[in-house]
């Protein structure tokens, strides 16, 4: 199903939007990955082979947004996992930092979504990114669980407003990736250890988990405006 289609994946040179080019290609299927950095991007498309082309893009960048989409033409599936996140007291965190929050996550997919829609084919998709906190109100989130939830809602409209187009949103948990490379190893260690022992599952994610719920999104015809949450029952807990 999967053979032969072409998966455009934005924030494909790492963590789960690495692991869903690496499924995807395994599957057959042909990826574009785009990200700002050159070097992350030279890595992964030695990871990936000759079915990945490879582009820098900054999805904070409206105007390069669309010229990307306007070089790369048709294509199936638009995945946007791209996104650079923080957390931190709502009072002590500066509103500039806050709003980049916003411009990384919630803008960068807003563009992808606006300027990719007409290149998708009809019977193609589109799936976004939100993640726990918006679900789950947690201590330091309160600009990443407003975002996550933006993110979401506007999926779900999408799913209405680009139709027959399918979008969809998935929700990640605690996913051990790169995203967590600049906290001290050992301070991740405890709060991965903290997570684990909370939630049902006792474990944390893995990027394979949610690339495995992508694969899942991008080849269920009758899926759309869902938010597929992969967080091992961390809602509940
Ligand atoms: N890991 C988790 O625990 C977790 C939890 C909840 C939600 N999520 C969500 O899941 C998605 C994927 O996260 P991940 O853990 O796989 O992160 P990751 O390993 O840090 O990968 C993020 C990717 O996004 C790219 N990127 C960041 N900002 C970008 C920009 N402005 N323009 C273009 N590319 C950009 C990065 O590459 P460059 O640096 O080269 O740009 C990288 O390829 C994100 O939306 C994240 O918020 C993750």
């Amino acid at each position: 199903m999967l053979r032969n289609k072409k998966v455009v994946i934005i924030g494909g040179s790492s963590g789960i939007g690495l692991e869903s080019a690496k499924q995807l290609v395994a599957q057959g299927a042909e990826v574009i990955i785009a990200s700002r950095s050159e070097e992350k991007l030279r890595i992964a498309k030695e990871q990936l082979g000759v079915r990945a082309t490879t582009f820098t893009l900054d999805t904070t960048q409206e105007q390069q947004v669309q010229s990307f989409f306007e070089k790369i033409g048709q294509f199936d599936h638009l995945v946007i996992s791209a996104a650079e996140t923080s957390g931190g007291s709502f009072l002590q965190t500066d509103t500039a930092q806050a709003r980049q929050l916003f411009e990384n996550k919630f803008w960068g997919q807003y563009y992808a979504a606006k300027y990719g829609a007409s290149k998708i084919s009809p019977n193609g998709s589109i799936t976004l990114f939100s993640g726990v906190v918006g679900y789950k109100s947690m201590v330091g989130s309160a600009m990443l669980g407003a975002v996550n939830a933006a993110v979401s809602n506007l999926g779900q409209t999408l799913a209405l407003e680009l139709a027959p187009i399918r979008v969809n949103i998935v929700s990640p948990g605690i996913i051990d990736t790169p995203s967590r490379s600049k906290m001290p190893e050992e301070a991740r260690n405890n709060f991965y250890a903290t997570v684990e022992n909370k939630l049902p599952v006792k474990r944390i994610g893995r990027a394979e988990d949610v690339a495995q719920s992508v694969l899942y999104l991008l080849q269920n015809s009758f899926v759309t405006g869902t938010v597929l949450h992969v967080e091992g029952g961390h809602i509940l807990a």
